[in-house]
């Protein structure tokens, strides 16, 4: 069966020329950091790919530092342990899909890098989705480890609800209802699976003003040459 038809909400880069709320991404990015990853990877994302975007440098540096990556072989051939640096991917919560598996039940949490994109609905889909969790109806029994979504199609999905009023708390004073948290997750997996979406609004938004421009030029070209002849 389908999923629930999700609403449409009001996210600001929907719209012609709106951009990213960057503000949204940076509280979106720690929703990421302390719920997500604990069982989703980020595979397309670079701690790099978060500066000046939601964070400086420095603060990236800092965060990547707190986790420790393999590298090598050093010139003795061994392989190494040492913190992360701005290149380094973020780190995946498992080491393979037979591990992530193992710890949800046969279920695989998909990378979230390209998931705006990847399901029908974008974003609308991943808020309602997020949201959306509640009692089944009357006289539907949920399989044990399944729970009752119905912007899931089919359902029954693996993943429990996550996002709970106060479950992250913001150092911008933002409020943390489960709505807020949810809507920040959201904006910044958007930013994940289209970092170009600000530079794009921006060239398009110059595009237009350049051949409208040209056509009143090219307009008045032309009633300039013919005025004489008609
Ligand atoms: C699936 C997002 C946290 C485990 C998914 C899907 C999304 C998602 C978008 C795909 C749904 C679909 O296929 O249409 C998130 C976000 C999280 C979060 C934004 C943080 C706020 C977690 C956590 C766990 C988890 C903490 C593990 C405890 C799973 C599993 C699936 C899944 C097992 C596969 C569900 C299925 O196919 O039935 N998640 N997730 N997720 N997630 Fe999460």
């Amino acid at each position: 069966a389908e999923g629930l038809h999700p609403p449409n909400y009001p996210f600001p880069q929907k719209t012609l020329f709106g951009t990213f709320d960057h503000a949204s991404i940076r509280r979106g990015f720690q929703v990421f950091k302390e719920v997500c990853a604990a069982c989703h990877s980020l595979d397309l994302v670079n701690w790099r790919n978060l500066v000046d975007v939601a964070y400086t440098e420095e603060e990236v540096r800092i965060m990547a530092e707190e986790y420790q990556y393999t590298d090598g072989p050093n010139d003795k051939g061994n392989m190494f342990e040492r913190p992360g640096k701005l290149p380094d991917p973020i780190p995946r919560p498992y080491a393979n899909e037979e591990a992530a598996r193992a710890a949800n039940a046969g279920a695989l949490p998909p990378d979230l890098s390209l998931i705006t994109k990847a399901r029908h609905g974008g974003v609308d889909y991943i808020y309602a989705l997020l949201t959306g969790y509640c009692d089944p109806p009357a006289g539907v029994e949920m399989r044990e480890g399944l729970n009752y979504n119905p912007y899931f199609p089919g359902g029954a999905i693996a993943m429990a609800q996550n996002i709970f009023d106060g479950v992250v708390e913001f150092e911008d004073g933002t409020p943390n209802t489960a709505s807020q948290i949810t809507k920040d997750v959201v904006t910044f997996l958007n930013w994940a699976a289209e970092p170009e979406l600000d530079e794009r609004k921006k060239i398009g938004l110059k595009a237009l003003l350049m051949f409208s421009t040209l056509t009143l030029i090219a307009l008045w070209a032309k009633r300039n040459r013919w005025q004489t002849l008609k």
